[in-house]
């Protein structure tokens, strides 16, 4: 067997409506051609738009659809966040969200996480220190990287935090559907009314990533300066993709595929944490989300990730070091794996081979 990834958070090729997506494009282009084949809002495609608003109970002003859930974090970024800024993300957090806040100048904090998402007495350590954060940036959902989902409980206290500190809320969102089991939790945006809150989410992980379509909520003062820098940015986004959404949608196909990635996202999940048990030493540990891509794994004590990842890339296994997913010191010991790409023979042999590599990986014994 070739190499196997369990770096990459992509989706398994089985996941994506191919022929569908084909037949949507098709007859989006013939129905509204002159539309969607020409220049458009900044914001996005209309129709897509206006139903993401009534999803999530706000004018179609205050979502913008743009090409990367990514780029519209940075918009907002960039318009609440000047140079030096303080911002807190979660110790770990999304590596490419930690780079744009670097380029746009701000000071990136960690605050640590436990098994049920960011720590909240620490949050309130840093809204009673020198330099408290503008903004937290959180995936409280079957977070990228460690698969945690924040507590009910402490969504409740972290909106509550927020309101009380005037601290905005960031909140990315692109797994919440992508649930293969237990009860959908609120997400801030609704606890908090969408005060203070900014929503993120995507079409990459519940349709397909090549479309290129996220989308972000914000309060209505930051409706005009978002969609100003994303005017500014491209003049408008391509509006093919998004319409081809919006008639997958419109045809009733987008809760039946979600529901058929659900489950083979599961089978994934499931073989990923049939075979840790397996295979991995003891001391090993890893969780099992309820949903999403990813997995944390931390290995056994004093082995390090760094002993690792070298000679698993040349036993052909390949991940994420833990490292690289906090803005500080951390994750040294620990790895992200991704069980969303490789099918499940894949996941078995490479969880073997990462096993085989941990097991005569010397600890560290000081
Ligand atoms: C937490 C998080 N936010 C944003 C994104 C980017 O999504 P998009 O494909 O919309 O750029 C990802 C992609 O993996 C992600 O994991």
């Amino acid at each position: 067997m070739d190499a196997i990834s369990f770096a990459r958070g992509n989706p398994t090729p089985e996941i994506l409506p191919v022929a569908e997506l084909a037949d949507c494009a098709r007859a989006v282009v013939e129905r509204d051609g002159s539309v969607i084949l020409n220049y458009g809002a900044g914001g996005g495609y209309a129709p897509l738009r206006e139903w993401i608003a009534s999803r999530h109970g706000v004018s179609p002003a205050q979502v913008i659809v743009t090409p990367s859930s990514l780029l519209a974090f940075r918009f907002v970024m960039r318009q609440l966040v000047g140079d030096g800024a303080c911002v807190a993300v979660e110790a770990p957090s999304y590596d490419r969200t930690i780079l744009v806040l670097r380029e746009l100048g701000a000071r990136v904090v960690g605050v640590p996480m436990d098994d049920d998402g960011i720590e909240l007495d620490r949050v309130e350590e840093l809204l009673a220190g020198d330099d408290p954060p503008r903004a937290l940036y959180t995936i409280p959902t079957f977070q990228n990287p460690s698969g945690r989902t924040l507590s009910l409980e402490r969504r409740r206290g972290l909106v509550e935090l927020a309101r009380t500190h005037g601290l905005l809320l960031f909140e990315d969102d692109p797994y919440g559907l992508v649930r293969f089991e237990g009860e959908p939790l609120p997400s801030l945006y609704e606890l908090a009314d969408g005060d203070g809150v900014v929503y993120a989410s995507s079409f990459s992980k519940t349709v397909a990533p090549g479309l290129r379509v996220g989308y972000v909520v914000v309060p209505a003062e930051l409706a005009a300066p978002v969609e100003k820098i994303a005017n500014a940015t491209y003049i408008s986004p391509p509006l093919l993709p998004q319409a081809a959404i919006r008639e997958l949608i419109r045809r009733g196909g987008f809760e039946p595929n979600l529901e058929r990635a659900r489950e083979l996202l599961r089978l994934r999940r499931d073989a990923m944490v049939g075979a840790l048990a397996a295979e991995m030493p003891v001391g090993s540990s890893w969780n099992r989300p309820q949903g999403g891509y990813f997995l944390w794994l931390d290995f056994p004590v004093g082995v390090l990730t760094d002993d690792v990842f070298d000679r698993a890339a040349e036993a052909g296994v390949a991940f994420v070091k833990g490292s690289d997913f906090f803005p500080g010191p951390g994750g040294e010991s620990s790895a992200r794996l991704a069980f969303s790409f490789p099918s499940v023979d894949e996941i078995h042999e490479g969880v073997r081979r990462l096993a085989t590599v941990v097991r005569t990986t010397v600890p560290l014994t000081t």
